[in-house]
């Protein structure tokens, strides 16, 4: 019988963790989430937890400021997946992350640490525009803290998730589909990488016992998401049969539009500036320090951009 490793899933109910969760109970591994004491009164997060329960998964509580504990739920396992959250509209708490780095280095046991990243490659974003560079900068602090104590890991690099950039058609400020109007980035020729939350979470999964993802990055790339923004336009108005008016946006005015945004959104602007108008996630070659998760796992059924928009008609 093939030996699954112990998964501890840190961030276990936020937006790409429930999917890590989901995906690691589907893979067969025995599966285990924090359970902070903070969540206090948060009734959805709990039932959220105890419905993994429900399904299998082991419950272990530990606060990230709580050293001794967090070394006492890491060395239970034998791989550590952080989903915390990087995203600044949302909680920003990914320096966190030290602390769990630390913990793994006390207990020693750990084969594996995925990073909350999820995203960009954020070593490939030395140049990045402020102040979104903040992203990649924190990632690249954490990245430095587990190779300082040579703890084994795979970086996750999972280019755009659907849901906030697929059926709004890439637009900002929103997440549903546009109605008569599309801001198109550029000429809307530049291809990008559009990849399901759910396959974040198997192709993860998929990596935490695999010895050719060992101190790699691995990039999800599923070919037929590899989209220009204009093809997946034409995808939402082949499925609505209505074409929408198209407003195109020069890189000069795009990066104008920051001034008069609050911080989150300059965030935004800086990264969508990279993905759409620089062509960040698809202009380098993935090289020998990482590896292309659709070709190292053909087996998974990755979900097609124009299947994953149905749900918004
Ligand atoms: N590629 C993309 O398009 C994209 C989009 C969004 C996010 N991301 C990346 O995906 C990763 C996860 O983001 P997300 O949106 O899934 O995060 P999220 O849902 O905002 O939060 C994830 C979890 O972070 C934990 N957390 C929040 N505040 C905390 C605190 N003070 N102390 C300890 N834990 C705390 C919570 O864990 P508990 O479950 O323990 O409460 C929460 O459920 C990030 O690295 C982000 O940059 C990528």
């Amino acid at each position: 019988m093939e030996n699954k490793s112990r998964v501890l899933v840190v961030g276990g109910t936020g937006f790409v963790g429930r999917r890590i969760v989901t995906a690691s109970l589907a893979e067969g591994h025995p599966t285990y989430v924090l359970m902070r004491p903070e969540i206090g009164l948060d009734v959805d997060k709990l039932q959220m937890l105890l419905s993994y329960k429900a399904r299998g998964a082991r419950l272990l509580e530990a606060s990230l400021q709580d050293h001794r504990s967090l070394v006492a739920a890491v060395r239970q396992v034998d791989v550590v997946v952080s989903a915390m959250s990087g995203v600044h509209f949302r909680s920003h708490n990914l320096m966190l992350q030290l602390k769990l780095v630390e913990a793994i280095k006390e207990a020693g046991n750990v084969k594996r640490f995925i990073p909350s990243e999820f995203g960009m490659d954020p070593s490939r974003m030395g140049d990045a525009l402020e102040p979104g560079r903040v992203s990649f900068d924190e990632k690249m602090e954490i990245r430095r803290a587990i190779e300082e104590v040579d703890i084994p890991h795979t970086y996750v690099s999972a280019n755009c998730f659907a849901a906030y950039f697929c059926a709004n058609l890439s637009q900002m400020k929103t997440l549903l589909p546009p109605k008569e109007k599309v801001r198109v980035y550029g000429d809307g020729n530049v291809k990008v990488i559009i990849v399901d939350e759910d396959d974040v979470g198997t192709y993860t999964i998929k990596s935490v016992d695999d010895p050719r993802t060992l101190n790699k990055t691995i990039y999800l790339r599923p070919r037929d998401n590899c989209l220009t923004q204009n093809e997946l336009i034409a995808k939402w108005e082949e499925l609505t049969g209505k074409c929408l008016e198209k407003i195109p946006i020069s890189g000069d005015e795009f990066l104008a539009s920051m001034k008069d945004m609050d911080y989150a959104n300059q965030v935004g602007v800086g990264h969508f500036y990279h993905i759409f108008y620089e062509g960040c996630l698809t202009n380098f070659d993935i090289g020998d320090n990482g590896a292309e998760a659709t070709l190292l796992y053909p087996e998974v059924q990755y979900t097609r951009m124009d299947e994953y928009l149905k749900r918004y008609l």
